[in-house]
């Protein structure tokens, strides 16, 4: 049994690396989750849970020697590409400095080390892309990963670089939002919403990447992987198949240039991932979009209920 440890599984994909692996009746891990604060997934049972701030490098120099990992999935990040934009010396403590000081850890005990990245490393003027496109960041965000990446390929430890896309799915506090629910919530209310129409995207459901992920620590598989979901959208296509899945009235759409929207980050034009290598190497099968908003429809049926 490999022994797994996860950082931020507070967040969207945490969650459902903690939901995937335990439920898998094969049992390949010994699991440690850790996040900033207290546990947020309702089964605390079946594994280890420690509160980590990975910019504490102390602490977690001390949490490696304790565990002795194989693998660390990297899921924590300043994870707001605006807030990035904001708070650049925030963003870079944890997208830049706390991946280096994990790489050096990993490098003296040999652990396998996976980082979460972002199509958000390219500039969008020619989506979709290969995992060995040349990255051209246009934010703090997507520059700050992209210098995460090249500390990763320089590194001597067993490394893997997981690009993904706009991820969407639910936890079962409902705490954390993706465009879906942000759509959803906001038109369900009548509230006007501005969605951008110059934008391409292929959302990833938090679960697919979740499995990828465990495929990857599970085969130690190594280097750059490209996992998304398989449809590309204009955001506003996204949220109109939205509209149409939960019969939203599309009145309250207002659909705005990137221009228009005056975010305080440029976002890249056209991204998606050529997704061939995941294809062939994880045996990776994602969800269309369509089928990703029927399993977040069962699931909210369902948390709601608990
Ligand atoms: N979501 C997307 O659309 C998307 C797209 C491309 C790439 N990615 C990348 O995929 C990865 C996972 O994203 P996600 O959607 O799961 O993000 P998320 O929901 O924001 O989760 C990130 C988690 O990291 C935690 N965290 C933040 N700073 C931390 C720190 N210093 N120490 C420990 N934990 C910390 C957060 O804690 P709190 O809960 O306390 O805030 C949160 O629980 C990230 O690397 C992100 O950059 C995401």
């Amino acid at each position: 049994m490999k022994k797994l440890l996860v950082t931020g599984s507070n967040g969207l994909l945490g969650q459902k690396l903690t939901a995937a692996i335990l439920n898998d009746d094969s049992h390949r891990f010994d699991y440690i989750a850790s996040s900033r604060g207290v546990n947020r997934y309702p089964i605390k049972t079946g594994y280890v849970y420690v509160d980590l701030d990975i910019t504490d490098h102390k602490q977690v120099k001390e949490m490696l020697k304790r565990y002795q990992p194989d693998v660390i999935i990297n899921t924590a990040a300043m994870a707001n590409v605006d807030a990035c934009e904001r708070d650049p010396e925030g963003s870079y403590q944890v997208n830049v400095a706390a991946v280096a000081n994990l790489i050096a850890l990993c490098e003296d005990q040999a652990i396998h080390f996976v980082n979460l990245s972002t199509d958000f490393v390219f500039d969008g003027e020619e989506g979709p892309y290969a995992e060995n496109d040349l990255p051209n960041p246009l934010n703090v965000y997507g520059k700050h990963k992209a210098e995460a990446e090249r500390l990763l390929q320089a590194a001597v430890c067993p490394w893997t670089i997981v690009r993904t896309i706009l991820v969407y799915g639910i936890v079962p506090d409902l705490s954390r939002s993706n465009i879906v629910l942000w759509a959803k919530e906001a038109l369900e209310s009548g509230r006007e919403i501005k969605v951008v129409k110059d934008q391409w995207r292929m959302p990833t459901l938090a679960e697919d990447l979740a499995k990828a992920c465990l495929t990857i620590a599970e085969r130690r598989a190594e280097g750059i992987y490209h996992i998304s979901g398989k449809d590309l959208f204009s955001i506003c296509e996204l949220v109109e198949v939205v509209v149409e899945h939960y019969r939203l009235d599309a009145s309250f759409i207002c659909k705005e240039s990137s221009v228009g929207l005056k975010q305080d980050a440029v976002r890249p034009k056209r991204t998606g991932f050529i997704l061939e290598k995941a294809y062939s190497k994880l045996d990776y099968v994602p969800h269309s979009f369509g089928e990703g908003l029927k399993l977040m429809d069962e699931q909210l049926a369902q948390f709601k209920k608990t």
